[in-house]
């Protein structure tokens, strides 16, 4: 009998849609903490926000999924194979660039030559790092590269990338990004769906204003939701520009990127005029941002 009436409990469960609107993000990653904030603090849609690990990917996969937020690296592969995806507001970009070991002979960006350098292969980290080295005339096969990952809080662990450049075992390392928020040209065509990215995208820009103008307020919040400290917080705070409309020189951006991206992964590239389409200012432009 129990059995029985805790069954038509979960049926009722997943009969019942939410209509909140679905994120899908990294919960990892400072970039990510103003959709908390949003959430918490100024959003008025429909009904609360729900945010869950993941990124876009994840939207690209699960219909239930609104919006997801990630690096233009990740939004590019997804696009790849689901065309109707759409970058619709630009959070943050983290400008981490190489830090290097001056120990190791390192003075300038030539001296990499040859050297061991840590990132996230498949990232926009890795992106980075390859862009960069090219800039001094280091191509891909004259440097080695270490995957390692990120620390939030000291002593920073094993397999860490700060712990492996202290360690010796890689002599510099680099990090970047562009983070974005995405949904699909289906869910913007749903008036329902829409008014909510509407409303949460208005919350962002609310966010964004306290993130560039009044940090001090959010430093112990961020730190917290990220779990490091918020003195280290505030001194990486300067890193982050937080942007929200992206410049109109994006879009050659990301067809030189994904013309790498489709070297790595064995694909066409994505023709320039998915890229343009998949940029898509119609929230932006509808809030007046
Ligand atoms: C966006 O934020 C700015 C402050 O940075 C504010 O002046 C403006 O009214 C906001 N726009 C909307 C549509 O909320």
């Amino acid at each position: 009998m129990k059995t029985a009436l805790l069954l038509t409990g979960i049926v009722a469960l997943l009969g019942t849609p939410s209509s909140g609107l679905k994120v899908s993000t990294s919960l990892d990653w400072i970039e990510y903490t103003p959709q908390r904030y949003a959430a918490d603090n100024f959003y008025k849609g429909s009904s609360p926000v729900q945010i869950s690990s993941g990124g876009v990917a994840t939207i690209a996969r699960d219909n239930s999924v609104d919006l997801a937020a990630n690096a233009e690296t990740q939004g590019l592969k997804q696009l790849s194979g689901r065309r109707s995806l759409r970058l619709i507001y630009m959070v943050c970009e983290a400008q981490y660039r190489i830090v290097a070991n001056k120990a190791k002979g390192i003075n300038a960006l030539e001296d990499l030559k040859g050297k061991r350098i840590g990132t996230i292969p498949g990232t926009s980290a890795g992106y980075f790092v390859n862009k960069f080295l090219k800039t001094a005339g280091i191509q891909p096969g004259q440097y080695t590269v270490a995957s390692g990952n990120a620390c939030m809080k000291a002593p920073c662990g094993q397999g860490t990338l700060p712990q492996m450049l202290q360690a010796g075992q890689i002599d510099a390392f680099g990090l970047w990004e562009m983070y974005a928020l995405y949904t699909t040209a289906e869910k913007l065509a749903d008036a329902r769906i829409r008014a909510d990215i509407v409303e949460f995208v208005r919350a962002l820009n609310q966010t964004l204003d306290v993130y560039n103008n009044d940090p001090k307020k959010v430093f112990a919040r961020v730190a917290e939701l990220v779990r490091s400290d918020a003195d280290v917080v505030e001194a990486v705070w300067p890193e982050h520009l937080w942007t929200g409309r992206w410049a109109p020189d994006l879009i050659d951006f990301l067809v030189e990127e994904d013309a790498y991206l489709a070297q790595e992964d064995r694909r066409q590239p994505i023709p320039r005029a998915d890229i343009e389409k998949f940029l898509d200012t119609s929230i932006l432009d509808e809030l007046g941002l």
